[in-house]
């Protein structure tokens, strides 16, 4: 029985968008009632963030029609959005990170009355409430690109916050937040619902659509499979609308070796330090899926710049046989060349390999790109496409295959799964399950626990630069690793 008193605030039907010749969206329908805070879920390229941005009028729609409290709105530009109160914070972060913090609120601001003089202590007042909403207790006139990935999404929502959104578009928000952070962003939400602002939230994260939303809307290939009553769904039925058919959890593969204790390893890392490393000691074997566990700024990625050899080491030693891959956390800073295409993206580490007298073998390059693009289930418009023009998940994996190709002993994957949809997840730990059975050492860093229990032989725990806590797979849980990550068990942690 369908509640008919709720009045839909905002109606969007039969949407529909081209990309040359991807469609993006083919007839979605999508409305959200005030107040509400309604999920929109659905694989890697189903349309998500291409809906949010139509709604927030960055992009134009080749079809159909919206209303917002039943009258038909045109919504032909963001400041258009603005003015009907729509505020969006998009997947991929749109910060000027040379301006300040305080400029990137203001600018195109409409709720912020620039006169001819802007006096910096007007600004000041007009930014403190919102960044203080968020928790982003800095300075407003360091520059942004000053900030953590986190602090720029808490940033880009106080901005939004800053144009009075009576509608707010909420694209993978906890993508690059992490615990404390996540925990005040639906806070947040819970008092903007409260409110009365009604959210609309992208996320790929089971447990998060659960606790914070109240209805949920799946497309599927560009086309709504449904909207369901969150309380009144289960997982399952989630993932059956988002890929049209039960979905296989690959079980947990086998432990590797078993005669380690005879064998060389493969990595050997002892008294390592760095600047943001502290004596930090232990091994890696061959097939083994090594996992690092830690609150953000605890010296995980710290790790991977460390056995990389971007972050000099100041002592200890790091003996290594064979090439280290780093798959880094952020892809747009650290990986991708957005212009660039997914052919030359992925591609760009064994180039040396695919050209002869300075010439790069096309041909050869396509073949071998073309069974590590299956394994992956990556999809895109073409080879030649940029990579800007992939759904963030297939971004994810032109990185992914980029290491493939290159197949290093060592591969250092520093949060993976980070913005990838339920399936490809799976294909993912498949792929981690393949590489070790053939004898690759992986050191794998995910903020999801269950999915290090899941994947790893052995897990260290990071604290503060330090090693808080080694577990064997079969002797860790959740609770024991969230308590040597906060330190509130220090005295249990081995020694290392
Ligand atoms: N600027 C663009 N040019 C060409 N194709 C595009 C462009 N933007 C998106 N697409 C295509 O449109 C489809 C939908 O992409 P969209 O980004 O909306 O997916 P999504 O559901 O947000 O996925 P993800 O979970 O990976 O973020 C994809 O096939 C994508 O490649
Ligand atoms: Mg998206």
């Amino acid at each position: 029985m369908h509640n008919v008193s709720l009045p839909e605030h905002l109606q969007a039907v039969a949407i529909t968008k081209r990309y040359g010749g991807v469609c993006a969206l083919n007839a979605a329908s999508f409305s959200l009632r005030a107040g509400e805070v309604h999920a929109l879920m659905g694989e890697n390229g189903a349309g998500k963030s291409t809906l949010a941005r139509i709604l927030a009028g960055s992009t134009p729609a080749d079809g159909g029609s919206i209303s917002l409290d039943g009258a038909p709105v045109r919504i032909a530009s963001p400041l258009d959005a603005q003015r009907l109160g729509i505020g969006i914070v998009y997947q991929e972060l749109d910060l000027f990170p040379h301006l300040t913090l305080a400029e990137n609120i203001v600018i195109g601001n409409l709720h912020f009355p620039e006169g001819q003089w802007i006096a910096p202590s007007r600004m000041r007042a007009f930014c403190a409430p919102f960044l203080d909403q968020v928790g982003l207790h800095m300075d407003p006139f360091l520059p942004a690109a000053a900030l953590s990935i986190g602090q720029r999404q808490l940033l880009v929502i106080a901005r939004a916050l800053s144009m009075d959104a009576r509608i707010l578009l909420l694209d993978e928000p906890t993508s690059s937040l992490f615990d404390d952070a996540a925990e005040r962003l639906f806070a947040l939400i819970a008092t903007l619902k409260s409110r009365g602002v009604s959210i609309v939230y992208v996320s790929h994260k089971m447990d998060e659509i659960f606790r914070i939303c109240d209805r949920a809307t799946v497309l599927r290939d560009g086309a709504t499979a449904g909207t369901v009553e969150v309380p009144h769904t289960t997982p399952a039925e989630l993932i059956r609308l988002m890929v049209g058919r039960e979905l296989q959890l690959a079980p947990r593969g086998m432990s590797s070796p078993a005669s380690r204790n005879s064998e060389e390893p493969l990595l050997t890392a002892s008294n390592l330090c760095t600047a943001k490393l502290k004596n930090v000691s232990f091994d890696l074997y061959r097939g083994e899926v090594l996992g690092i566990a830690g609150l953000v700024g605890s010296g995980r990625s710290a790790l991977g710049a460390a056995l990389t050899g971007m972050d000099r080491i100041t002592s200890g030693t790091l003996t290594h046989a064979g090439a280290i891959g780093l798959l880094p956390e952020d892809r747009r800073l650290q990986g991708l060349m957005m212009r660039m295409s997914v052919l030359e993206n992925a591609t760009l580490a064994v180039l040396g390999r695919l050209s002869r007298f300075g010439w790069i073998r096309r041909q050869e390059e396509q073949s071998e790109l073309a069974p590590v693009m299956r394994r992956l289930a990556l999809t895109c418009p073409s080879l030649a496409a940029p990579v800007s023009q992939l759904s963030g998940g297939n971004q994810q994996k032109v990185l992914l295959a980029r290491w493939l190709l290159r197949n290093p002993a060592i591969l250092f994957l520093d949060d993976p799964t980070r913005g990838i949809d339920i399936a490809a997840k799976q294909d993912i730990y498949r792929l981690i399950q393949e590489l070790a059975a053939v004898g690759t050492g992986l050191i794998l860093v995910s903020s999801e626990l269950p999915e290090l229990l899941r994947c790893c032989d052995r897990i260290l725990v990071l604290h503060e630069g330090r090693l808080a806590a080694r577990f064997a797979a079969a002797e860790a849980t959740q609770e024991k690793i969230m308590n040597a990550a906060t330190n509130v068990a220090a005295n249990a942690a081995q020694p290392c």
